[in-house]
């Protein structure tokens, strides 16, 4: 019946002519609909089960994939699961599209610049601003409810491709991006935790950071990986996503963990993410792992057995067809228990109903007013453009940054990155609301002369310097705007060297050499790079790392360079020097080895020289730290609540044992005043690091927490950081337990240090 009506409202609008007007989206109940499932007054639970209770095992199983099959005996359409919102609503997933009166979206940054920020209010801010964009286009039919984003896989290796789509290396960076992000798609303005304004997904569970490299895939790569590195560097963005994020989906990912595919591990899926963090949501597959892990990884002996052990294990979605195919044998074969297909659809339909998709129809609902207009309002594309602005670091500046547009007649812009577009939205991107490209957002302050110097990043050749070394020799100063793009680093693409692409070093360099005024190098890139030529060359007055700044991007730069925004974005990854690839990217080990001469990997473990440091980052202005508060001296009772991890030879016990049920609320407070002692207003990121007794191959640095705040010339602002003993000076032993050590803790904010001792008493 329902479908009848569809049917007739198309044709309306087909005879009327009125091509691009969306009827809306396609949703159960509407109608009479008189089901209890379409019931609004019954709890979730019942409803869920009133509609299961309905289903054929066929039509169940045509609900396990992402192009979930449509029930139309009940009045259930088709609904694609697979969207995609890594940085703006995008169009790579097949449940959403632009078209008609929604042609574009607004597009931030890439990720790793938008966490180069440290803004937690931005992360949040920038996802309520997606969900918004995502509900109007859902409501004129164009996206779907239920997007798999964000990417909050640790950048481990610089070379890997995916990195941009990260919050970088750091797992409490990483943990609060996710958090944040997820909760600005999530959170509906009541903040009923059983409503969703949309579904979000953090992925890819886990220790994925492999794409193609050297041969080796994600698709059949198996990640060797320590409990330890588990628990404390590849897991914690995972954790904090469900407790604190509080994420509807946890994706698996390709590869394999310790021999077993992610998708199929029991103890990954159901033990740590349904069972330890109780994830309230469902569980999907990245697309195609199951058909991968059948037959690439040759996991199992049949395909009904592939489909057992991923249902076994508690995964509730395939992206693919792989279990729309072969689930109803493996069911009839008696390897899998209908039971568990239904406790997967629990899972999904769940989350449906928490979006209101079986509430009827969507005009009527929270949300239901959004439509087009709501999509790249000013609002909305001034945000992506302060994102910008907020992310980019300023790495290197002899005074000559800002530079004074009323001194410079015309500037030289040069550099295959000077004028793009579609670069400055990374991937993962959607169709953006405009784009203005740096050479566009220059031209707002100054005259310009624009050379290319190579026509795109892979510059394998010099015939095009000519021109750029004649329009630098003129100028009053240079600007050059080089790095890399998706044809350097992507997904699928791991980079092999660290260096600027082709002959971009050489062009830098060269026009450095003949500029009459000023350079500043501008690297638009995801992952870092071995700049250090550009760093010691004395011709450079200024190094700006901008990532790929999103649909504003030229803009931001422009206000930077020119002063119009003071710089405090930091970096979120370590920028390793070139010899660092003759590690092989596959060692997933993030801690050194003396015995082999690894270096370990990110700022927590890695012992060789940098270019550049995790939190690095330079301001127009310069900030003063004063301790104000922290204590000396922590002391644990030892009781029934605290037990002993480790005992000594003379019985002295050197570290506490944490679980979740002890050692709760014992909170430490640290405050730091901090003086703009410069010439400009700043927003500066002040962080907090441990540096914790050295035992268990304990990192020798970690970010405990970071604020970010705005401080007037000459102005104070105190911060005050609360340290949670036992989560945050805990450190994980080699079997992936958490133990708080005895001993001293050294903190670290800025330049300041300050020794805690933690001891026990009896
Ligand atoms: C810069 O890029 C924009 C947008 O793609 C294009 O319209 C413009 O012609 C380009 N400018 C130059 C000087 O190439
Ligand atoms: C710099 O310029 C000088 C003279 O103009 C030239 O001899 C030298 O080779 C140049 N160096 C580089 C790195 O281009
Ligand atoms: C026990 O030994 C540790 C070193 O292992 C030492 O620091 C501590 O003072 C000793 N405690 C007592 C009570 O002797
Ligand atoms: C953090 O981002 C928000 C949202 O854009 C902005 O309003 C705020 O000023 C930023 N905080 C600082 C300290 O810059």
């Amino acid at each position: 019946m329902e479908n009848l009506v569809g049917v007739f409202v198309l044709m309306v609008l087909i005879l009327n002519g009125a091509l691009f007007v969306h009827s809306g989206p396609a949703v159960p109940c509407t109608g009479q609909s008189s089901y209890p499932f379409c019931s609004t007054s019954l709890p979730f639970g019942d409803r869920v089960k009133d509609l299961i209770g309905r289903l054929t095992l066929q039509e169940k199983v045509q609900q396990l994939v992402n192009a979930a099959g449509a029930v139309p005996r009940l009045g259930i359409p088709a609904y694609n699961w697979w969207s995609e919102a890594l940085h703006g609503v995008s169009n790579v997933g097949p449940g959403t599209r632009f078209g008609g009166n929604v042609p574009g979206a607004t597009s931030f940054p890439q990720v790793i610049l938008t966490a180069a920020s440290f803004n937690e209010s931005l992360w949040r801010a920038i996802g309520q601003v997606v969900s918004t964009e995502a509900r109007a286009m859902y409501n004129v039919g164009l996206a779907g409810l239920t997007y798999w984003s964000p990417n909050v896989n640790i950048f481990r290796d610089p070379r890997w491709g995916r990195g941009q789509e990260t919050p970088g290396e750091d797992p409490v960076l990483t943990g609060k991006y996710a958090s944040n992000y997820v909760r600005g798609l999530q959170d509906t303005d009541g903040s009923d935790p059983n409503r969703l304004k949309v579904a979000a997904c953090c992925k890819h569970y886990t220790a994925y950071d492999v794409d193609n490299w050297n041969g080796v895939q994600r698709y059949t790569f198996d990640a060797k990986v320590t409990q330890q590195d588990l628990e404390d560097t590849f897991n914690p963005p995972f954790k904090s996503c469900v407790l604190d994020g509080n994420v509807a989906s946890v994706m698996c990912s390709y590869n394999k963990v310790n021999g077993v595919p992610t998708c199929a591990d029991k103890d990954l899926l159901g033990g740590t993410v349904r069972g330890e963090w109780q994830l309230n949501g469902y569980i999907v597959s990245d697309c195609d792992s199951v058909d991968v892990l059948y037959n690439a990884q040759h996991y199992a002996p049949t395909p009904e057995d592939a489909v057992a052990d991923v249902i076994k294990a508690g995964l509730d979605l395939d992206c693919g067809s792989f279990m729309g195919k072969h689930t109803e044998a493996a069911v009839n074969a008696g390897k899998v228990d209908e039971s568990l297909i239904d406790q997967a659809l629990v899972n999904t339909f769940t989350t449906l109903m928490r979006l209101g998709w079986f509430d009827g129809d969507p005009a009527k609902q929270p949300y239901g007013n959004l439509g087009p207009n709501d999509v790249c309002t000013e609002q909305h594309q001034e945000l992506a453009l302060d994102a910008a602005r907020q992310g980019i670091v300023l790495l290197k500046n002899d005074g000559s940054l800002p530079l004074a547009a009323n001194k410079i007649s015309f500037l030289a812009v040069i550099g295959p990155n000077a004028n793009v577009s579609k670069v400055m939205i990374g991937n993962y991107e959607g169709i953006p609301c405009k784009y203005t490209t740096p050479l566009q957002g220059l031209l707002k302050y100054t005259s310009l002369l624009y050379a290319q110097g190579c026509t795109n990043v892979a510059c394998t050749g010099n015939d095009l310097f000519g021109g750029a070394l004649q329009a630098a020799s003129k100028a009053d100063a240079t600007v050059l705007i080089v790095g890399g793009d998706q044809s350097t680093e992507a997904e699928s693409r791991d980079r092999t060297s660290l260096l600027l692409p082709g002959q971009q070093q050489q062009l830098v360099s060269q026009v450095a050499n003949v500029s009459k005024g000023p350079v500043v190098l501008v690297i638009m890139s995801g992952g870092p790079f071995d700049i250090s030529f550009a760093k010691d060359d004395d011709k450079i007055a200024g190094i700006l790392w901008v990532g790929y700044p999103g649909q504003a991007g030229g803009a931001a730069i422009a206000d930077v360079i020119f002063g119009q925004y003071n710089p405090g974005g930091r970096l979120p990854v370590t920028w390793y020097p070139q010899d660092f690839v003759k590690i092989p990217m596959t060692n997933m080990n993030m801690r050194p080895d003396p015995a082999t001469g690894y270096p370990g990997r990110t700022y927590r473990f890695y012992t060789g020289k940098t270019v550049y440091m995790f939190g690095d980052g330079l301001s127009y202005t310069n900030y003063k730290h004063t301790l104000v508060h922290a204590p000396k001296l922590v002391s644990l009772p030892l009781d029934d609540k605290l037990s002993c991890a480790h005992k000594t030879s003379n019985f002295s016990c050197e570290a506490v044992r944490i679980t979740h049920t002890n050692c709760q609320n014992m909170q430490m407070d640290v405050h730091v005043d901090v003086n703009n002692i410069g010439p400009r207003d700043g927003s500066h990121v002040i962080f907090l690091f441990s540096t914790p007794p050295s035992k268990h191959h304990a990192p020798k640095k970690q970010l405990l927490g970071f604020h970010k705040v705005h401080v007037t010339s000459g102005g104070r602002e105190r911060v005050r950081f609360s340290v949670d003993v036992c989560k945050d000076l805990s450190i994980v032993d080699k079997a992936g337990n958490r133990n708080l050590p005895v001993g001293s803790h050294l903190l670290h904010i800025g330049d300041l240090q300050h020794s805690i001792s933690l001891q026990i008493t009896n």
